[in-house]
């Protein structure tokens, strides 16, 4: 019965509804710990404690196998309970926004768009403010508030459902809703409430938030939803993600639809016909920003048609019918302690500013980029001048700014200030960690390190990447844990890791001494190290650390190949810069020459690739998801376009067939399914017609998938 304690029996005198009672306690009790320990990082018992908790635990099910528990913490790894909030996979993923600075980044926006949808004419658009706070994605299920989800990585989020509902501005019901509508906005503070809040942290002695920003993140992520309650939070519904029922024709129409759904929407959206127009309204915003009374950072543009956004799509990561027009970054004025040099794991020596501590944009800065030693001296490698030729100097007063997440930069000097014994700095021709050479190839702007695996730098970062977010994402073993390791030599490369707990598995000993680990956490070390064998194949290439090849590129490269063997084989097969395995490489979208020589290159480097067949050896690398529309008629076909498209760009057109799971390649070869070929079609429909592939025009391709 719940709330009985045996705790005081032994597990061979137990009857069997003591034992079962003490199962419910156990488990309560473990969870419990489990939870102070990872989410709250507040332990409630001692290590000795919880182990002799699971140990009762797993003895009481020897004994009684038929009573063991659906929930029971044998079968559970730390991973699972240390993450707070519960994890939601988002039905449709939650992108960000590419960004335009200038009036000409918004001129080129709109270009680009008409010359995707091969469109003269000039296209309306939606302006209105970015917010910043941070975006939720509501979902209602035949008009009631089902989940609430942060936007996470983009793909999965974290459920905030119980904290969502305390917020005044989000309706816990609507009348008249699609049956499954998910509305997307942004969480934020306004500086009214901001300052209130700040105010009562400071009364009752807890450390005030940064900016409105931070606090609207900070009060949404309670656990305790009656503190997100006590939290003055507000929110604006700008878009949707899965739907049931179109909202309507136009984003501006939809965006009504949702205020009188009853949710907040920005007042000052506007349609604007073209560039002239959308720039007019950006300084008409940044002209009320300051009397607004909540942070935005700038302006975004949408296509305004829907049906247009759909045929425009998305990009890895954004999507090209959208794009924020940013305001000008804050700046502020501090002195250059020093220069420091950090080397980061493709070797390259990159220069960092340590500042006096000044506040940009509600935010202390310390540090802040100086990029390379061409910044540096003001003068790129042809002496043309990069920020008006002036070489920054340690002692030096310097500008600095951020825009949003971006890390800080140095943008100016001041000349006059400058100490009479301040010399110009001399960059480093080795490297500090290893004492290698550091060497700048042809073309390049960065020195790198030429010490390679020799260089610990550089092997302690490609660990650190390894096991960060993106990549491996091992709990309990973030970059402090690999660093440790790697100077006590238990971890030289990532394959070391899955080999820890056999090295050191019975040797345990020498963890547990160590300051911070017990059995526990040692055994919780190697249970989220277990749980990773098995992988995604996006991950194990990100997680390589490929130069060039980021978390979105890995994505790319996996929906390509779909599966390791097929990856590892192509790329072993590759040439740089030829053959049939180089231009299917360099065919997919978003994968360019350099990307695709630096993947290339890395398997066929001696050590390089025997390192990477040890820790594959290590893994089992789950296939990528099959391409999308699985059972459309041109899904696993490869495609070639050639000659002139009439009814869309090739960008499109290529985009589309992708989205239907197609291949498109830029040449012809055997391995070629279909030619689409418009007029003007030269030597490619040729080589079709010799080689016997079947060519068609491109109303046959419309009919084809459908469009026609
Ligand atoms: S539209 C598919 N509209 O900016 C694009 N986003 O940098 C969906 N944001 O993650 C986003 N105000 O959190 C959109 N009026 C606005 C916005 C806005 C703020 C945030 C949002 C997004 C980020 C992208």
């Amino acid at each position: 019965m719940a709330g009985e304690d045996h705790s005081d029996i032994e597990v061979a005198a137990l009857g069997e509804d003591e034992a079962r009672a003490e199962l419910a306690r156990l488990a309560t009790a473990i969870a419990r710990a489990n939870r102070a320990y990872h989410a709250e990082d507040a332990p409630e018992i001692s290590d000795a404690d919880y182990d002799a908790l699971k140990r009762r635990n797993a003895a009481i099910e020897a004994r009684f196998p038929a009573l063991k528990r659906d929930d029971s913490p044998s079968e559970q790894v730390g991973a699972a309970a240390s993450e707070g909030f519960a994890k939601v996979r988002h039905a449709v993923r939650m992108l960000s926004l590419g960004n335009a600075f200038s009036d000409h980044d918004v001129e080129d926006f709109d270009r680009s768009v008409r010359k995707y949808l091969g469109r003269e004419e000039p296209l309306t658009y939606t302006a209105e403010p970015k917010i910043d706070g941070l975006s939720l994605s509501l979902r209602y299920e035949g008009g009631a508030l089902v989940q609430a989800a942060t936007r996470g990585d983009g793909a999965v989020g974290e459920n905030v459902t119980a904290n969502a509902r305390t917020i005044g501005d989000i309706p816990h019901q609507l009348t008249g809703a699609p049956e499954v509508l998910e509305v997307r906005g942004e969480v934020y503070m306004s500086h009214a409430d901001f300052s209130t809040l700040n105010t009562r942290q400071a009364e009752a002695g807890a450390k005030p938030f940064a900016n409105p920003r931070n606090a609207a993140a900070g009060s949404l992520r309670q656990l305790d939803p009656e503190i997100t309650r006590a939290r003055p939070l507000k929110f604006f519904a700008y878009a949707w993600g899965a739907l049931s029922a179109p909202l309507s024709k136009t984003q501006m129409g939809a965006i009504e639809k949702l205020e009188s759904l009853g949710f907040s929407v920005n007042p000052l959206t506007r349609n604007c016909d073209g560039p002239a127009a959308m720039i007019a309204h950006y300084h008409s915003i940044e002209a009320q920003r300051a009397t607004l009374g909540y942070d935005i950072d700038g302006v975004v543009y949408k296509v305004d048609e829907l049906a247009l956004q759909r045929r425009l799509g998305f990009r890895s990561t954004t999507p090209r019918w959208a794009i924020a027009h940013k305001f000008p970054a804050e700046l502020a004025w501090t002195r250059l302690e020093a220069i420091d040099i950090q080397v980061g794991r493709t070797g390259a020596l990159s220069p960092v500013a340590r500042l006096s501590p000044v506040t940009v944009g509600g935010v202390v800065v310390s540090n802040a980029t100086l990029h390379n030693e061409d910044y540096i001296a003001g003068r790129g490698a042809n002496g043309e001048e990069i920020r008006g030729g002036k070489d920054i100097r340690e002692g030096d007063w310097v500008q600095v700014y951020r825009a949003g997440d971006v890390i800080p930069k140095v943008a100016d000097v001041d000349l006059s200030k400058r100490p009479g014994n301040a010399k110009p700095y001399a960059f480093p021709t080795t490297c500090p960690e290893c004492g290698s050479d550091a060497v700048r190839e042809h073309g390049d702007a960065v020195r790198r390190c030429t010490g390679g695996i020799i260089c610990p730098a550089q092997i302690v970062e490609k660990l650190k990447h390894f096991v960060s977010r993106a990549a491996f994402d091992i709990d309990g073993l973030g970059a402090k844990q690999v660093e440790q390791f790697f100077n006590d030599g238990w971890i030289k490369e990532p394959a070391d890791i899955f080999r820890l707990q056999e090295r050191y598995g019975r040797g345990m000993q020498q963890l547990k001494n160590r300051e911070g680990w017990g059995d526990k956490s040692a055994q919780k070390l190697f249970d989220a190290i277990e749980a990773r064998r098995s992988i995604a194949l996006s991950r194990v290439i990100f997680a390589l650390g490929i130069r060039h090849v980021g978390e979105a590129s890995a994505g790319l490269l996996a929906a390509h190949y779909g599966s390791w063997a097929a990856f590892e084989q192509a790329m072993t097969n590759a040439t740089v810069g030829q053959g049939s395995e180089w231009d299917d490489l360099v065919g997919i979208d978003g994968v360019g020459a350099v990307m695709a020589a630096s993947v290339v290159t890395a398997f066929h480097q001696a050590a390089e690739r025997a390192s990477i067949d040890r820790l594959v050896a290590e893994l089992t690398i789950e296939d990528a998801a099959p391409a999308r529309d699985i059972d459309s008629p041109v899904a696993g076909k490869t495609v070639v376009f050639t000659g002139t498209l009439e009814k869309m760009s090739r960008a499109e057109a290529k985009a589309r067939a992708e989205a239907m799971g197609a291949k498109v390649s830029g040449s012809v070869s055997s391995k070629t399914d279909l030619v689409v070929a418009g007029p003007g079609a030269g030597s490619k429909a040729k080589k079709a017609a010799d080689l016997g592939i079947e060519t068609i025009d491109e109303d046959a391709w419309l009919a084809l998938i459908g469009e026609a």
